[in-house]
């Protein structure tokens, strides 16, 4: 008799049930109870806590170990006009991760994720959640900057999305919201416009995905804001 398998179920349990305590404590707080501690720095020690043994248990990888195995990549010709990396940043167990295209200038320069001024329209997006990016993931369909920011390629993408699929993997999110074009047709690995994909639900490795306009689209269109914030109603609602 092999007492592995149920040890496993035990601690994929307690995973959950940790998860489970994180949820109802930022559910509380959003709705404003006060008299026990769920004050910004327990929740945020809660949203990141990792128990490696967990993990491990539940065979699941760290970020750690993927950005590891990345290493100073090579796989494709991108590498050889980048500055940095750029990995993606934020909670290693959040409920949320935001999927954008790649690195444009500011992001190569700086190695972090959206920092430019779309990423500074992202930052005001995940405000009006009441998230912050400390408390959501965001990270891009390729890590190294398409020079003159045009589109990734397919070949740069192909050799790229099995590093995001480990990471989405690794944070085991409960909601994925893909930005623009890029991102929701390579994660739905269809060729369906934004237009129409946008505003429901779809679903990659069991986790639901929404798909929305660009930030960057936004900002040359500030009429598609309605559309972007109703989609992301729906995220609020998802993750009630
Ligand atoms: N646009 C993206 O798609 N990703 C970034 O990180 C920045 C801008």
């Amino acid at each position: 008799m092999s007492f592995s398998k149920p040890k496993m179920n035990a601690e994929a349990s307690l995973a959950q049930i940790i998860r489970d305590i994180q949820n109802t404590l930022c559910y509380l707080k959003q709705s404003g109870c006060t008299g026990f501690n769920c004050s910004e720095e327990s929740l945020k020690t809660l949203s990141q806590l990792r128990l490696p043994s967990l993990d491990a248990a539940v065979g699941r990888e760290t970020l750690a170990d993927i950005r590891t195995d990345l290493g100073d990549c090579t796989r494709c010709g991108l590498c050889k006009s980048r500055t940095h990396i750029v990995f993606g940043e934020g909670s290693p167990s959040a409920q949320l991760v935001f999927v954008g295209e790649g690195p444009g200038f500011d992001e190569d320069q700086s190695g972090q994720p959206f920092v430019g001024a779309a990423g500074q329209l992202l930052t005001k997006i995940i405000a009006a959640m009441n998230l912050s990016r400390e408390r959501v993931y965001i990270c891009n369909i390729v890590k190294c900057r398409p020079p003159g920011n045009r589109n990734p390629a397919s070949d740069e993408i192909r050799q790229c999305l099995p590093f995001l699929k480990r990471q989405l993997a690794a944070i085991n999110p409960r909601v994925i919201c893909a930005l623009g074009r890029v991102a929701a047709q390579t994660l739905l690995e269809t060729e369906t416009p934004i237009s129409r994909l946008r505003g429901r639900f779809h679903e990659v490795m069991g986790i639901p995905v929404m798909p929305t306009f660009h930030p960057a689209f936004l900002l040359r269109s500030p009429d598609k804001k309605r559309d972007v914030w109703d989609d992301v109603q729906q995220i609020m609602k998802m993750l009630e």
